[in-house]
């Protein structure tokens, strides 16, 4: 059985998000969407709010399971028997970084494969803080997010002012 992870933020999971774990749950029998601790960011949102956004958006994909883990990657995905890390690439620019953490991770466990996705081209702009900013200033957030975590976002980040 293939069971692949998907780690990463998700402060909050955003369309481009979730086209990749779409296109990862059609390639593995089994796909984790695990929302992780990057130690270069400070989150939004709680670990528990994030992983509630992840299952109302994937509520329909059956094979997949959502997450949350604060340690490195390779150990979560020593202890739950996975053979694939999953990543998404929107640019050259995230190129980088995903490379060289994809060969830290093969170094400290050399099992973890990393696969990368290209993300679709109307994701390669998108990130989950520009989504916040725009929320933030009660600018309109529902071509980039799932509908259906619009309002919880809005709520959750307080602001009054309109939705867009
Ligand atoms: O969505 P992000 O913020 O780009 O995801 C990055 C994330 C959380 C996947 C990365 O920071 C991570 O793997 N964090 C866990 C710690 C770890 O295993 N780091 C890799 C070895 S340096």
């Amino acid at each position: 059985m293939t069971k692949a992870i998907y780690p990463g933020s998700f402060d909050p999971v955003t369309n481009g998000h979730l086209e990749i774990i779409k296109r990862a749950a059609d390639m593995f029998d089994k796909l984790v969407v695990l929302v992780s601790v990057n130690p270069n960011k400070t989150s939004s949102f709680s670990a528990e709010e994030r992983m509630n956004f992840l299952r109302k958006v994937c509520y329909d994909i059956p094979n997949v399971e959502i997450d949350s883990f604060d340690g490195l990657i390779v150990d979560y995905f020593r202890k739950n028997d996975c053979t694939v890390i999953v990543k998404g690439l929107r640019a050259m620019s995230d190129f980088e970084y995903e490379f060289q953490m994809a060969h830290v991770n093969k170094h400290l466990c050399p099992k973890a494969e990393t696969v990368f996705l290209c993300a679709d081209s109307q994701s390669t702009y998108l990130s989950s803080s520009m989504v916040k900013q725009i929320a933030a200033f009660g600018g309109d957030i529902s071509a980039f997010v799932p509908a259906a975590i619009v309002d919880d976002i809005f709520e959750r980040l307080d602001t009054t002012k309109q939705k867009g």
